[in-house]
This record gives C-alpha cells, sequence and structure tokens, in this order.
C-alpha cells in the first residue's frame, strides 16, 4: 500500500506547531514552538499577542519541521489544518499557512477540528479500538464523545461553564501559582491532605460537569481565610481541589462506560497530563477490564501530530474544504 503523508499545522490557542505524520500513526517529525513564557507574565494567554507570534513563528517551525523529516513538500499527500475551536486571531495565521501551501503546491486542503486531534493523537501509540469512549480534558474543553468507528463523533456530555484546565488555571491563581497552573496544582496535590470542604460538582445522573462552582469555592475560602488573618495551607488547598476534580471526571465517565456498553477508554488533552487523574483512572480501568490508552504527556498538550493522524482519516473519507476553508472560533465536532 502506498503510504500517505500528512503535513499538520495546529496554532489554535498558543503553541505554533507542524508535523509531519505517515499513515494516521507513524510521527516522522514534529516541532512544537510553546509562547508559553511570554503569556506567563499577564496570568493567562494574550490573544493579540498570540497571533503575532504566531505569525512571526509558522514559516520558521514549517521549514524546520521539513528539515528534521529530511523531506521537500513534493513528498506530502495533503496539507491538515486545525480550523476551530479556539482563539479565532491564532487559527487565522494557522488557516492561512495552510491555504497558501496548498495553493502553491497544488495539495488537498484537509479540515481538522481541535478535538478529534486530541482524541487521535491516542492513534500515535496504538491503534484506536473501537467503540471507545474518549475524555477530553483541555484548558478549552471538558468533553465525553462516544467513537463507533473512525471519525464518528457522538457527543455525550460536556461542561455546563468552565473547561476543567481553565478552573485548574484559576484556582492555580488565587494560589499564587504562575501560568499555566495545572501542573504546579498537580505537584502540590501530591505533597498535601484533603482537608478543606470542597464540594464535589454536579454530582447527579447526567454526563455534564461544572467547574465554576468549585473554582469559586476555592476563591471564596482563600478570601474569606485572608480576611480572618489566617493562611492558606496552599498544598491542602491543591490536594482537595484536584480530589474533587478527579472524582467527578472519573465517576461520569466510569459511569458512561457501562451506559454505552463500551470497553475501551481514552483519555486525551492537556489535562490528561495530570498525575492525579491518570493514576486513578488505571487504577479503575485494571479493576473494571477497561482497555486505557493515555498519550504520553507530549501528545496530551497541543501539538500538529496529533491533527496529522486524524486528517489522515478525514483525508481518506474525502474530506476537503479547498479555498473555502474558514477558520471558526466554535464549532461541533461532527
Ligand atoms: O490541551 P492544552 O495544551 O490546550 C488547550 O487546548 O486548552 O491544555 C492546556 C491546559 C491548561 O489549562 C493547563 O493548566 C492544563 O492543560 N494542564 C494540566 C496539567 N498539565 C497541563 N492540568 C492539570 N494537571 C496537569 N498536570
Ligand atoms: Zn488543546
Amino acid at each position: 500500500m502506498k503510504n500517505t503523508y500528512i503535513l499538520a499545522i495546529e496554532t489554535s490557542c498558543d503553541e505554533t506547531s507542524v508535523s509531519i505524520v505517515k499513515n494516521g500513526h507513524e510521527e516522522i517529525a514534529t516541532v512544537v514552538l510553546s509562547q508559553i513564557d511570554i503569556h506567563a507574565k499577564f496570568g493567562g494567554v494574550v490573544p493579540e499577542t498570540a497571533s503575532r507570534n504566531h505569525i512571526e513563528n509558522i514559516t520558521i517551525v514549517l521549514e524546520e519541521v521539513l528539515s528534521r523529516a529530511n523531506m521537500t513538500m513534493e513528498k506530502i499527500d495533503a496539507i491538515a489544518v486545525t480550523y476551530g475551536p479556539g482563539l479565532i486571531g491564532s487559527l487565522l495565521i494557522g488557516v492561512v499557512a495552510a491555504k497558501t501551501l496548498a495553493f502553491i503546491y497544488d495539495k488537498p486542503l484537509v479540515p481538522v477540528h481541535h478535538i478529534a486531534g486530541h482524541i487521535y493523537a491516542s492513534n500515535l501509540e496504538k491503534q484506536m479500538q473501537f467503540p471507545l469512549i474518549a475524555l477530553v480534558v483541555s484548558g478549552g474543553h471538558t468533553e465525553l464523545i462516544l467513537m463507533e468507528e473512525d471519525y464518528s463523533f457522538k457527543y455525550i456530555g460536556g461542561t455546563m461553564d468552565d473547561a476543567v484546565g481553565e478552573a485548574y488555571d484559576k484556582v492555580a491563581r488565587v494560589l499564587g501559582l504562575s501560568y499555566p497552573g495545572g501542573p504546579h496544582i498537580d505537584k502540590l496535590a501530591h505533597e498535601g491532605k484533603d482537608t478543606y470542604e470542597l464540594p464535589l460538582p454536579m454530582d447527579d445522573s447526567s454526563f455534564d460537569f461544572s467547574f465554576s462552582g468549585l473554582k469559586s469555592a476555592v476563591i471564596n475560602m482563600v478570601h474569606n481565610e485572608k480576611q480572618r488573618g489566617n493562611e492558606i495551607n496552599v498544598a491542602n488547598m491543591a490536594t482537595s481541589f484536584q480530589n474533587r476534580v478527579v472524582e467527578i471526571l472519573t465517576k461520569k465517565t466510569m459511569r458512561a462506560l457501562i451506559k454505552h456498553d463500551v470497553n475501551n477508554l481514552i483519555l486525551a488533552g492537556g489535562v490528561a497530563a495530570n498525575r492525579g487523574l491518570r493514576e486513578r483512572f488505571k487504577k479503575l480501568c485494571r479493576e473494571k477490564e477497561i482497555n486505557l490508552s493515555i498519550p504520553h504527556i507530549k501528545y496530551c498538550t497541543d501539538n500538529a501530530a496529533m491533527i496529522g493522524a486524524a486528517g489522515y482519516y478525514a483525508y481518506k473519507l474525502g474530506r476537503r474544504f479547498g479555498n473555502v476553508l474558514k477558520a471558526k472560533p466554535t464549532d461541533q465536532l461532527n
């Protein structure tokens, strides 16, 4: 069978990334240029700054990936690009770069939804088995997706307000930790004790989540203690917060697997790097004999290799956008 090489571009937030992926599972080369240091000073991503940095970085990253792969554009079969969701100014840079390359080199242009990318990150390590449920947890998303076959996505549930990573980053900020706060809270959560009485958010029979109430509970507790002149124990607060997050995410996901009679679980997105969440899912899945797949941390946070993996299946299905491809800040996964 002829090999298919996808050149993929991801610029939906603050990482400029280009990758070349073979046959939807083999990463040939990937470059990720993170802007975290630039945005950390502001405590979060500044959209205009992100967009300007993508403009400066995109051609450098593209040239670097071709050089690392020792390939020329002639060998590429199709260009895949994240068209949404994400920050519109950031998405546009990737989309314009992809359109330009597709036009100059006369290659098919394949649109990829960012969440499809996060799920297909799993395919870079082991072939995805269907039916599966994916829990996608990142700075912008908290979603449960059912897949019965390749590139078929059914939404089961998701957050009604803050994404889980967003809640991590906001809680970290109020605890005086730097951006992005998720990894700091995760580290501290392993050092502290669960001493703070925080609510288990949206503990109901649905498959939806809500993290803004939990986030506000932490913020209120921190403010109240400050007003009383008391110090917050940051490690204990991190442990208490992380325990609630892990408990509700695992509880609803395990219930979704039973309800849909599914044996394969993928944990995806930036928050899938969370040690507490990984450990709890590993234990539960071992007990219940669920086949769990969690991509390597480098594939959990935003990168173009995952877009190249998803892009291969979208390409095989004939998804094309030619010159009308538009960046979309919000869009349903389909
Ligand atoms: O997937 P990603 O790189 O970008 C989005 O699409 O949002 O996810 C970034 C998010 C941030 O909110 C960051 O704090 C969170 O993932 N994150 C973590 C951990 N590592 C990254 N959250 C909790 N624990 C971690 N270890
Ligand atoms: Zn992401």
